[in-house]
């Protein structure tokens, strides 16, 4: 999978894409990432990428020139060009797993109040990674390019882990626990050390079920069918 990155801060991601699963999967070559300064795209000469709103209103709004050039020069034609804005709809896993069987996304990165409306013809979906409103989508991509990047083949170490995890089958996950046995006089629960994986597996769906009504109701289309 290819990842386009267009924002105004490509020092937010040099940490992060160098660092464990992202790392490794970009030095085994199952991801590519490129990151562009989407003032490169500025035709002005202080290449000033924002400007006030029409209207009147607080802060500065990102201008639709740049935005537009970014986006066409970065995106093919079998891309998913995806802005991040508190107003899109919020990422979940099963949309995390949709856009890791796509072979190309272009994330674009707003900052100040926003980008301008008219460079939504060019972008085929936003997303929003939770309800509260960030500073700018780098945070954000970072968000979306860990959560779907784990998801493309190869990339995890032990893929099973996913079939268990928070938010498969609408659950969150077990509790978990590996040594010591006791810490500060609180023990393993008993079944683990069973060796009964049959048990086991029945008392870490129960923990999911009974957790998930608690934490995530929501999640759970029907909270008592599960049982
Ligand atoms: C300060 S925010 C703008 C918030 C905007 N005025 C609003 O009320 O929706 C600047 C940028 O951060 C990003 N952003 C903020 N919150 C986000 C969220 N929850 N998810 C994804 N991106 C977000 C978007 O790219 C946005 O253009």
């Amino acid at each position: 999978m290819r990842i386009d990155v267009l924002t105004l801060f490509p020092e937010f991601f040099s940490g992060f894409l160098q660092a464990s699963l992202l790392g490794k999967a970009i030095g085994k070559g199952l991801l590519t990432i490129e990151l562009h300064q989407i003032r490169d795209w500025s035709t002005n000469k202080h290449h000033t990428v924002d400007d006030t709103p029409y209207g009147g209103g607080h802060g500065m709004v990102m201008k639709v020139e740049p935005l537009v050039a970014a986006l066409e020069a970065v995106a093919r034609p079998a891309s998913r060009r995806i802005l991040l804005s508190a107003r899109g709809p919020r990422l979940t896993q099963a949309r995390a797993k949709e856009l890791a069987t796509l072979p190309h996304l272009v994330l674009l990165c707003g900052r100040y109040e926003g980008v301008d409306e008219r460079v939504a013809d060019c972008i085929d979906e936003e997303v929003c990674i939770g309800d509260y409103v960030l500073s700018g989508g780098e945070a954000g991509a970072l968000v979306l390019i860990d959560a779907v990047s784990r998801l493309v083949p190869g990339v995890l170490g032990n893929p099973g882990s996913l079939e268990t995890e928070s938010f498969s089958e609408d659950l969150l996950e077990y509790p978990q626990y590996t040594r010591p046995e006791v810490f500060r006089g609180k023990g393993v629960p008993e079944i683990l050390l069973s060796g009964n994986h049959a048990a086991i597996d029945e008392w870490r769906r129960e923990q999911s079920i009974e957790r998930t009504r608690q934490i995530r109701p929501d999640l759970m289309k029907d909270p008592g069918e599960k049982r």
